[in-house]
């Protein structure tokens, strides 16, 4: 089931999220509506306090291209563990502060620690538009969002662009 993506400004998307304890029925129903959430919106990645959970668990599926077939992702309590010195720059949009897309550099790979679905350990390593999505959804668990790597200003203006539009979508309902 889909569930309803918060967006900017808002005080959940701010905070720190917890661990999760343990990976219960519940914690498979919130990764299986996510997912259906960020196929849904289109996205290539979303994070639980997206959806006002507050649990360190996030999804994404990076393959853009057509004729391969979808990897749709689950990780729990997710940690880089390892981060290359070389640096990429991406164009990032969240599906939190829509049609908003700003320039952003970060480590050009990462080795990342989860925990999966099945309960199991996974390590990874991650390249390309993978490695900037699941460091930019590893922020969100951390309360911090795309736009705080950018200039004061660039950051009031994203801001203020967004309060108008949460004000438009509380008056059409
Ligand atoms: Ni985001």
């Amino acid at each position: 089931m889909k569930r309803s993506i918060l967006i900017h400004p808002d005080p959940r998307l701010k905070k720190i999220c917890p661990p999760v304890e343990a990976v219960t029925p519940d914690i498979g129903q919130l990764a299986e509506d996510m997912l259906a959430t960020m196929y849904d919106a289109p996205g290539i990645g979303l994070a639980a306090p997206q959806v006002g959970a507050m649990h360190r668990l996030l999804v994404m599926d990076c393959v853009k291209d057509p004729e391969v077939a979808p990897r749709p992702m689950v990780l729990i309590n997710p940690s880089v563990t390892w981060a290359s010195e070389d640096l990429a720059v991406y164009d990032e949009g969240c599906l939190s502060i829509p049609d908003q897309y700003a320039e952003v550099t970060r480590p050009a790979k990462v080795r990342v620690e989860w925990t999966g679905l099945d309960g199991k350990q996974q390590e990874e390593e991650f390249a390309g538009l993978w490695a900037t999505c699941v460091q930019h959804e590893i922020d969100h668990l951390n309360g911090k969002l795309f736009i705080d790597y950018l200039g004061p200003l660039k950051r009031q203006m994203i801001t203020r662009k967004m309060e108008k539009l949460k004000r438009e979508m509380a008056r059409n309902g």
